[in-house]
């Protein structure tokens, strides 16, 4: 395949890209067209790295309102929410829906994925059924599973050993939720056992951690010290983060060369922190993401994930990681051109670091693993919600999605497409 015409993250522009063999085998303008090969017109249009969610929840997506809706819309009734689901979930039905997501992402772009997966109900049913979906999706996504004691692991009885069982049967991350277990104390012990037996393990760390308007939930706190005792560096994340919105200026300004020193990176969640933080205010009601573009000045790594999509907690959602990116750079004020360009990271590289992918990106030698968007730029797919007109894997064209556009016909003008681009 050789694509014509594309321009690149970085901003050159006029670029062709060849594949062979499922790799990038050249990038420059112009290049010869091998025999017998199948040429893209990429018109100008801009040609990134797929997408990568850092936070989902597979087990509980497209389960809206089974067994009901989330009346309140809070965090709390989702995990009472939740509860209620998981004992008449059936393995057959975890997999028809994770796999049916798994399409909906691709379509969008969507090739990586890290999931947690709740472990507190024993018969580790929804652990079984990802772990069989992340085979059966393989050939076309990339999908990372993390143990999540949903529950708390010291406070739902069984829930370690629950927990130690999936990452036996192959789940991949260590997870935790330290601001849910019953006190302060048990929350710093849980972050504390869960790192150690990352370490034993030599596994990565990505723990929900602070999700809450409670400015004195510092589990981030010891979530860092315990990466640096323990030489995780660059293998561990703190997820939500929100407490860190309310928190005292001071005691963020410690706070944050800590996290930078241990080579933490963060997870922010936009669509799902903005619609469940602040939930107790009156007026004026927090934003409740965590302080993104502070975190990034300091040189720590800022993933967005969607977290959600039509489950307990957010009715809405279709693995869109340019609507997740939008919502993040308006919640954050991040409205700069570099504002807005870190934003499309955040959905992209960071959370391949995140992930730990390995040969991401466009790059001569790579795998050839791509989305042509219909956009001349990162601002413009993230204005526009570019349409995803080529997925592409390992060379293979795994969706194709036809440009947006409309045809006006207005009294008294010709009938013409409308382009949604500025004119210049
Ligand atoms: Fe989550």
């Amino acid at each position: 395949m050789l694509i014509r015409n594309i321009c690149l993250p970085d901003g050159r522009r006029g670029q062709d890209l060849l594949v062979r063999d499922g790799r990038i085998a050249a990038i420059a303008p112009a290049l010869p067209a091998p025999e017998g090969m199948e040429i893209i017109d990429g018109q100008g249009q801009l040609l990134s790295p797929p997408f990568v969610d850092a936070h989902f929840h597979m087990d509980a997506t497209l389960s809206y309102g089974l067994p009901r809706v989330n009346q309140s819309g809070t965090l709390l009734e989702g995990i009472a929410l939740w509860g209620e689901l998981k004992p008449l979930l059936t393995q057959e039905a975890l997999i028809e829906r994770a796999l049916a997501y798994c399409d909906w992402a691709v379509a969008k772009g969507l090739l990586a994925i890290r999931s947690h997966v709740d472990v507190c109900d024993p018969r580790l049913l929804a652990v079984e059924a990802l772990l069989h979906v992340r085979e059966r999706v393989k050939p076309y996504l990339d999908l990372q599973l993390v143990a999540f004691p949903q529950d708390g692991v010291l406070r739902s009885p069984g829930a370690l050993d629950n927990l130690k069982r999936a990452l036996d049967m192959g789940v991949d991350v260590v997870g935790g939720i330290p601001h849910f277990e019953r006190t302060m104390a048990d929350g710093t012990a849980s972050v504390k056992l869960l790192c150690e037996l990352a370490a034993e393990r030599g596994l990565r760390v990505d723990m929900h951690c602070d999700e809450s308007d409670d400015p004195l939930s510092r589990h981030v706190e010891t979530l860092a010290s315990e990466t640096q005792r323990l030489g995780l560096q660059g293998r561990v994340t703190g997820s939500h983060l929100t407490s860190m919105h309310s928190m005292d200026n001071y005691y963020v300004s410690k706070l944050i060369p800590l996290m930078a020193e241990a080579g933490l990176h963060a997870v922010a969640n936009p669509l799902i922190n903005i619609s469940l933080q602040g939930r107790h205010d009156t007026y004026p009601r927090r934003r409740g993401m965590t302080r993104v573009p502070e975190l990034l000045a300091a040189g720590i790594n800022v993933g967005f994930g969607h977290d959600c999509v039509m489950d307990p907690w957010y009715s809405l959602g279709s693995g869109d990681m340019l609507e997740v990116a939008s919502m993040g750079l308006h919640v954050a004020q991040m409205t700069s051109q570099a504002g807005m360009r870190s934003c499309f990271d955040a959905v992209t590289v960071n959370n391949a670091r995140i992930l730990g992918l390995d040969g991401y990106g466009i790059e001569v030698g790579r795998s050839a693993d791509f989305v042509l968007l219909q956009a001349g730029d990162a601002v413009e797919a993230l204005r526009l919600r570019a349409a995803r007109l080529l997925v592409v894997r390992r060379g293979q064209v795994l969706s194709r999605t036809p440009p947006a556009t409309a045809r006006l016909c207005l009294p008294g003008r010709p009938a013409a497409e409308l382009d949604w681009r500025l004119a210049h």
